[in-house]
């Protein structure tokens, strides 16, 4: 079964990175797919996030990442997945995930979403927090793959 893990990995953390890890135990394939929104000021564009994807990801053969705009079902259906990957960190999270996963269930009956708890070391972390902390130079190398971590520098330097 293939799964999609969609987000918007802005950028992509260590969080993100074990769900992805662990997806690939569950599935035959985990497309990471990130999401292109264009009425979204990201700090990194979709390609350079993708290759921060692709490079921290590397050891992993069942991952693909890839970009998408639109609906994520609409890319689910286009690459023939049934699933949709999403972790969840602390309660706060649940209420916008059932909603977001109730949402896509009303636009399409066959791609199911399976949540994975987010590994409690990560519980605290988001993307938004590492540019809050690298915004005024604290350290986010316990926090991001070490190519994400250098590209941050490198953006706020
Ligand atoms: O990493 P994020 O920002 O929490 O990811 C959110 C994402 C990309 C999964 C969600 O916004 C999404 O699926 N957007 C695509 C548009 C869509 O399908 N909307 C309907 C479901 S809410």
């Amino acid at each position: 079964m293939i799964a999609i893990y969609p987000g918007s990995f802005d950028p992509v953390t260590l969080g993100h990175l074990d769900i992805i890890e662990r997806g690939v135990i569950l599935f035959e394939k985990v497309i990471v797919a990130v999401l292109c929104n264009p009425n979204k000021q990201p700090l990194f564009t979709a390609e350079k996030r993708v290759e921060q994807i692709r490079h921290c990801t590397q050891h992993l053969a069942k991952v693909e990442v890839d970009s998408f705009t639109g609906l994520t079902v609409d890319y689910a259906k286009l690459h023939k997945a049934r699933v949709l990957l999403r972790g969840l960190r602390v309660l706060s999270d649940f209420e916008k995930e059932l909603q977001m996963a109730h949402t896509n269930k009303t636009l399409s009956k066959e791609v199911e979403t399976v949540f994975l708890a987010t590994n409690k070391e990560y519980s605290f972390l988001s993307s938004s927090t590492v540019k809050e902390i690298a915004q005024f130079g604290g350290a986010i190398s316990h926090l991001v793959p070490e190519n994400v971590a250098r590209d941050i520098r490198i953006h706020y330097s």
